[in-house]
């Protein structure tokens, strides 16, 4: 990451990382696809079960994910191992569940989507918003 780049993220991130279940919403209404691919959450009408205690606790694992890897980013070089960890973990159980890399990438683009447009947005925070999903993606599928 560059320098200054997590500070940019932060603008967006903090604004939207409550937001769970808008967040996993709004990425299984872009892509049913993704939503398919979960055995609670399969054939099921989005909005039925938009209110369930399944969709919010899968939404708090996700999210969290991403605030705890955004997080290590912001402790600085002494953390950038951490991050690597659970980016692996994250990328190994995923390749064992058989998720296709294309699916990674249409969730970082509909999360990008999301943020983009309920959170600060401008030309800095979308360059470094953009190097953060790359690098999610680049250190996911380097074992995939
Ligand atoms: C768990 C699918 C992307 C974070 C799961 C599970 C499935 C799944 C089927 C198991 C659910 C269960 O326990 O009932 C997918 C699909 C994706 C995707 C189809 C397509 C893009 C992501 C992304 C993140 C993420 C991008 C993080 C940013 C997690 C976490 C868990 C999980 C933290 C729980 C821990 C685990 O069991 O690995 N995912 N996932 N997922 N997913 Fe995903």
């Amino acid at each position: 990451p560059v320098p200054g780049d997590v500070e940019q993220i932060s603008k967006a991130w903090d604004a939207v990382k409550n937001n769970e279940v808008e967040i996993l919403y709004f990425i299984f209404k872009s892509y049913p696809d993704i939503q398919a691919r979960f055995p609670k959450f399969a054939g099921k009408d989005l909005d039925s079960i938009k209110g369930s205690a399944d969709f919010a606790i899968h939404a708090t694992r996700i999210v969290s994910f991403i605030t705890q890897l955004y997080s290590f980013g912001k402790y600085g070089a002494s953390h950038y191992a951490a991050g690597f960890t659970i980016v692996n973990e994250f990328a190994s159980n995923h390749k064992n569940r058989g998720i296709p890399k294309d699916q990674l990438s249409e969730f970082c683009t509909a999360l990008t989507k999301y943020v983009s447009t309920h959170a600060p947005w401008d030309d800095n925070i979308a360059a470094a918003w953009s190097r953060g999903m790359k690098s999610f993606l680049e250190v996911s599928f380097a074992n995939y």
